[in-house]
């Protein structure tokens, strides 16, 4: 084979220059024709399990096997295995002229198949560290598994809990979403992405997706340069800049535009002032989508503005397959644009070791060993217990005691094994999770009688990744036995709150309150046992106004992977002090929605006077949230003084100190996240009232005290002009630090 002798020239085991690099590529490319530079840009789901045969009746997968064979296929996703991986690669490397290999892509989203925390959960930890970890652990498993590459982070900042994905990215702040976003390609990249056990990084979706009119996914989304610049791009660049080496695009428009076909973003932006040198992958058949969104009357023209604005690879459009060599011939576009996109895959093939064997990550010795271990699920736990957010803790009716005569267990989702996994859980099984009533039956002690009851069904439909559910919303005939549980215990623990299948992609809900029977559950239950501990199982801010105001207790659990009842009754019971924070706000009600902490001020912020309408602000609820961004309690107390600044006034470039000390007056060790915000008082274009610049999580002891120092530096000081300028002006700016985005210290400074 032509291409073994490129593997003998090239496999060395010094370290490769750069330029080592750049040679193989340009003399790899220089053998390529134009077809099998196209077939690069081709990219497939797998159309049959590969450990077989391709099935002889199924014309798809014919089809595909021959296009396999003939080198139309640059990548795979969807193929899962060190077997069938392989397979996948001996047929491409062993049958095609040059016998360059594939790159296996995956969503590897929280977990292969020991499931994390989903994405949101994790970050309610305010803890990178911990999603590195997760990241690390993923790709481990799934590199094991035959996978080089995943569909994640997901870097989306998310402010509308109407919208389904907001499970699946860092919540609504661009400073904790960049920390995120670098931790998470830190996790899966590792030092070196040719290991073995590191796979590419995907930062996800490129851009704006999150910001759908109306919370509706695949929507249009219309917003400024000034949020695209501050709020959108952020999480982006810090995977850029972490040295990701992949992007995926998105199948939204912005103003318009598709994001597909946006040379600004892909080009000007991130391959050309970001300095991106990998590839950008299309979403599922976003390429195809730009003819129905409007913007392109056929697929040639979409493969046309595709490959033009820097979209390198074509996820299942077929578009670049059918049309890109039609469109050099005609002169319509420079071959050199598609030179430039191979140039782009092949580096990131080549720096994850593929042209040295092929075969690395089809390792089944790494298959057998490394996935779902015990190590691994004893991290998932770790990781869940971190990411628990305690919401309400009336007289301290929490930690539970082990020893606790009865404790009544009920709700919809204290036996399910099956939602705390997420949606977007790869290759977990089924069924496979620790369940909270599990969790909780390990946990008591041999005196602790245990009131099981499951009250009622949430759904009655189908559950999986693409139907839509259906909720149960007339049979009660649980109810009896659950509020006779509930009679006869000191105090319930209700777990509700969603199905997995609820939250995720394609999963709008124009109302985020508890679905089916659980609030009538719940008031069910009150009548009868006012000491009712919510432990809320869900992918995205619900709005619990009645929870919130009449349960004793909520522990925001999400759905916290395959340890989940473990983890839930570590923190129930205080094996674990909770020190999650909210990285969403949570609304009163859906007409809040988008709700966020860090909006504009407006020239009528309410508060001017209750009497008045004539401000922003609605005449049937409050503007505040239920539960603000940041927020989150202890089973400490933490007290925040001493507030002190080392400068009241800098000139530019100078750097600022800030120091705050916090008490723990509590009796128990615990973790605080301890949050700083400025304000630019007086900018050229408004900002927001809060902007989050800088956390950290402290562990204080009982009694003891800690001093915390911020510095804040030009980085955290400026903002994006609407041109993209980074700016840091002159004036007053003020500098909030507290326990979460509303409970806050608060101090001013100048810049001159
Ligand atoms: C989906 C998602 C994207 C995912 C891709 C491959 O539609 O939008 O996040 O990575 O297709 O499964």
């Amino acid at each position: 084979m032509l291409f073994s002798a490129f593997i003998l020239a090239s496999c060395t085991n010094n370290p490769k220059p750069a330029s080592e690099e750049d040679r193989f590529i340009d003399e790899l490319l220089g053998k390529m024709t134009l077809a099998e530079k196209v077939g690069q840009l081709n990219q497939y789901t797998s159309r049959w399990e590969m450990t077989g045969p391709a099935p002889t009746e199924n014309k798809g997968a014919q089809d595909l096997l021959q296009e396999l064979k003939s080198g139309m296929v640059g990548s795979m996703l969807n193929v899962n295995g060190a077997e069938a991986t392989r397979k996948a690669q001996q047929t491409v490397v062993e049958n095609t002229r040059l016998g360059i290999p594939l790159i296996f892509g995956y969503d590897v989203i929280h977990g292969y198949k020991t499931m994390f925390p989903i994405p949101l959960a994790e970050a309610a930890s305010w803890n990178p560290e911990l999603a590195r970890l997760s990241s690390q652990i993923a790709a481990k498993e799934a590199a094991a598994s035959g996978i080089n590459w995943t569909f994640a982070p997901m870097v989306d900042v998310g402010r509308d809990a109407r919208w389904g994905r907001v499970m699946e990215g860092a919540g609504e702040d661009p400073f904790l979403g960049s920390e995120f976003a670098k931790a998470r390609v830190q996790g899966f990249q590792g030092e070196d992405l040719a290991d073995e056990l590191t796979i590419a990084a995907c930062a996800k979706h490129f851009a704006g997706y999150a910001f759908s009119d109306a919370g509706r996914d695949y929507n249009s989304v219309e917003i400024g340069n000034e949020t695209l610049h501050n709020i959108v791009l952020p999480p982006f660049k810090a995977a850029a800049e972490e040295g990701v080496a992949t992007f995926m695009n998105g199948f939204n428009t912005i103003n318009g535009l598709p994001v597909t076909a946006s040379s600004y973003l892909q080009r000007d932006l991130l391959k050309g002032e970001w300095g991106f040198d990998g590839f950008v992958v299309s979403d599922w058949n976003s390429i195809g989508e730009i003819e129905i969104h409007g913007a392109a009357a056929n697929l040639k023209e979409c493969a046309d503005r595709a490959i033009k604005a820097g979209s390198d690879m074509d996820m299942e459009a077929r578009a670049y397959i059918k049309h890109l060599e039609e469109l050099v011939k005609e002169g319509q576009v420079d071959e050199t644009l598609i030179t430039e996109a191979v140039r782009r895959i092949l580096r990131i093939k080549y720096r994850l070791g593929l042209f040295d064997d092929p075969y690395k990550y089809c390792n089944a010795e790494n298959e057998k060993k490394l996935i779902y271990t015990n190590e691994n699920r004893a991290a998932a736990r770790k990781v869940a217990r971190e990411s628990m957010v305690l919401l309400k803790n009336n007289k301290h009716i929490l930690p539970l005691a082990t020893n606790a005569k009865s404790i009544a267990l009920i709700g919809p989702l204290a036996n399910d094994k099956d939602s705390p996994l997420g949606n977007w859980r790869a290759k977990a099984e089924s069924q496979s999770a620790v369940s909270l009533l599990e969790g909780m039956q390990a946990a008591i002690g041999q005196t602790t009688r245990l009131n099981y009851a499951e009250g009622c069904k949430l759904s009655i439909g189908p559950r999986n990744f693409t139907d839509r559910m259906i909720f149960n919303e007339s049979d009660r005939s649980g109810f009896t036995k659950a509020v006779a549980a509930a009679r006869k215990s000191e105090v319930v623990v209700l777990a509700i709150g969603e199905d997995c299948y609820q939250s995720g992609e394609g999963r709008s809900m124009t109302d985020i309150r508890l679905k089916g029977l659980q609030q009538e559950l719940f008031d069910a239950i009150y009548q009868v046992n006012k000491n009712i501990v919510v432990v809320l199982m869900n992918g995205r801010p619900l709005a619990i106004p009645e929870i919130a105001e009449k349960s004793a207790a909520i522990l925001e659990a999400w759905h916290a992977g395959s340890e989940a009842g473990h983890a839930i009754a570590d923190v129930l019971f205080g094996k674990y002090n909770p020190s999650g924070k909210l990285p969403v706000t949570f609304p009163r009600n859906v007409g809040q929605c988008p709700i966020f902490y860090n909006y504009k001020n407006t020239g009528r912020p309410t508060g001017m006077t209750d009497a008045w309408v004539l401000y922003s602000c609605y005449n049937d609820a409050p503007n505040s949230p239920q539960f603000p961004f940041g927020y989150g309690l202890s089973y400490s107390t933490f007290n925040y003084d001493n507030l002190v600044l080392d400068q009241s006034s800098i000139e530019k470039g100078d750097k600022l100190k800030v120091k705050v000390s916090v008490t723990n007056k509590g009796e128990l060790d615990g973790e605080e996240v301890v949050q700083l915000y400025i304000r630019d008082i007086a900018a050229t274009y408004a900002r927001p009232v809060k902007e989050l610049k800088g956390f950290e999580k402290v562990m204080i002891k009982a009694g003891e005290t800690k001093e915390v120092e911020f510095t804040l530096t030009e980085k955290e000081l400026g903002y994006y002009f609407p041109c993209g300028k980074y700016v840091v002006e002159p004036g007053e700016f003020q500098v909030f630090v507290g326990s979460n985005s509303v409970d806050v210290l608060q101090e001013q400074f100048t810049i001159k």
